[in-house]
């Protein structure tokens, strides 16, 4: 495993004269477009990194780009892998590592989730404060690669309380109501029923998505900074339950789309 990773980064590396990316971004559904905002450099195609794995999800596009964003280095996946694609945890949190290879500082994670605290609305932003993992595995089971972090990592901070603080207050700058809340990650693909709605929000979670919680396992194992935040792009509260569909979630992520995108560029531009 670390042989791969080091040959995916020593491609990136090769491909990318040496360019040295400070943050990583990983985009989620319909959320691409913080790349309009990124002075690219280089775009890498997934399929050509050796030992990627190749998106298959139409929503997400499978690039690297590297560029900058508010002056700084950036490495921004454009599409992520899911768990339900039938990837194993190893090859959804592939790319993680490959950035901690590439010496990336903090991570940043965004994708779409369907809200459960009854406050919030479609549209809205919700910055992670802490996550529950509800998929059936996570990408530190077997043997620890003891190259990347400890067997037993702790969870009790997971998302960095500074970068929480510093988004708050661009969103109270800029108007706008940031929500905070937990993150539940389902295996998906399915929708939840009424009934898995009912119990995710009363185990403790504000959001629940497909995605998110194995990359930020991943990078917290590497002891990587991460901040993470939700688009709440339908409500799974018992009253405003929808029937879910895929072009009702990317319109609700490109409303917030342009929020989203101010916010990631003014938290990298404060780190
Ligand atoms: N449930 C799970 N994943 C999701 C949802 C949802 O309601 N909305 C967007 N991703």
């Amino acid at each position: 495993m670390i042989q791969q990773l080091q040959e995916s980064a020593a491609y990136i590396q090769a491909h990318t004269e040496g360019f040295a990316p400070e943050f990583g971004i990983i985009l989620g559904t319909g959320l691409g477009a913080l790349v309009k905002e990124i002075e690219i450099k280089y775009s890498l195609s997934y399929a050509d990194i050796p030992h990627f794995p190749v998106s298959t999800v139409e929503s997400h596009s499978g690039r690297l780009i590297l560029g900058t964003l508010a002056g700084r280095n950036v490495i921004v996946m454009q599409g992520r892998f899911h768990y339900y694609e039938g990837y194993t945890m190893n090859q959804v949190v592939f790319p993680v590592r490959v950035m901690k290879l590439l010496n990336v500082k903090k991570l940043f994670v965004s994708n779409a989730a369907g809200g459960l605290n009854p406050q919030f609305n479609t549209t809205d932003l919700m910055v992670i404060t802490d996550h529950i993992n509800l998929q059936p595995s996570n990408p530190l089971i077997g043997k620890n690669i003891d190259e990347l972090g400890p067997r037993f990592p702790d969870m009790s901070d997971v998302y960095d309380e500074h970068m929480i603080r510093q988004a708050m207050v661009i969103a109270e700058d800029a108007d706008f109501d940031l929500r905070e809340g937990v993150y539940a990650s389902v295996p998906g693909p399915m929708l939840e029923t009424k009934a898995e709605y009912n119990y995710i929000a009363r185990i403790g979670a504000d959001a629940v998505g497909m995605s998110t919680v194995p990359e930020v396992i991943a990078a917290r194992h590497m002891g990587m900074p991460v901040f993470g935040i939700s688009v709440i792009t339908d409500m799974g509260t018992p009253d405003r339950i929808k029937k879910v569909v895929l072009k009702d979630i990317l319109d609700a992520a490109a409303v917030a789309e342009p929020r989203l995108a101010m916010l990631i560029r003014e938290l990298v531009r404060q780190q």
